[in-house]
């Protein structure tokens, strides 16, 4: 075809609600390679949900099974993994991630994210008092972060899941 050949695994980090999963499908398939989703990894191994790991075993627990997720899915053919949003906040992932592939952090401000994860009940990190703060706090504390990425790609409102591939096959 006439897609690039990828040379090494992207790997899609970033707020929840920022478009990791979608963007990273449409990316996969714009580069003919395989798409892997760390928390679908995670959560088919231990046949529950992120928000029942979180309950039942804590998010110490779910934050091992991620690594050794990321580890194992960097280690095969080259792919798009698209990463829980708490995962690059790991000084070891991200060590991990710079070692094996090549990060992308998918930016959106608080208005994008939050439209878009208001009403799911499926984050336990936002199951508070005041979920949007709870957002705006985790921003606050990831942003610096997510920055140290090797690629960053902003998201907008009026970019089609495509557009946002293609923009960070530009990147
Ligand atoms: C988390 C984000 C979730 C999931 C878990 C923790 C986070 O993934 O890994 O609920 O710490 O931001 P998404 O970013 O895919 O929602």
């Amino acid at each position: 075809g006439t897609a690039p050949r990828l040379q090494k695994t992207i790997v899609l980090v970033g707020m929840m609600g920022a478009g990791k999963t979608a963007v990273g499908t449409a990316l996969a398939r714009a580069l003919a390679v395989p798409f892997q989703d760390s928390d679908e990894e995670i959560v088919r191994a231990a046949q529950m949900s992120v928000a029942e790991i979180f309950e039942r075993d804590g998010e110490p627990f779910f934050r091992a099974r991620e690594s050794e997720v990321i580890e194992r899915l960097l280690t095969g053919r080259p792919a798009v993994v698209s990463t829980g949003g708490g995962a690059f906040m790991s000084e070891a992932n991200r060590e991990m991630i710079a070692r094996l592939g090549v990060s992308c952090w998918l930016k959106a401000d608080l208005d994008l994210l939050w439209n878009r994860v208001k009403g799911k009940n499926t984050r336990p990190l936002l199951r508070t008092a005041d979920p949007r703060a709870t957002l705006a706090g985790l921003i606050e504390k990831r942003y610096p972060i997510y920055g140290l990425a090797q690629v960053t790609v902003t998201a907008e409102p009026g970019l089609s899941i495509d557009e946002m591939a293609q923009k960070v096959i530009a990147a």
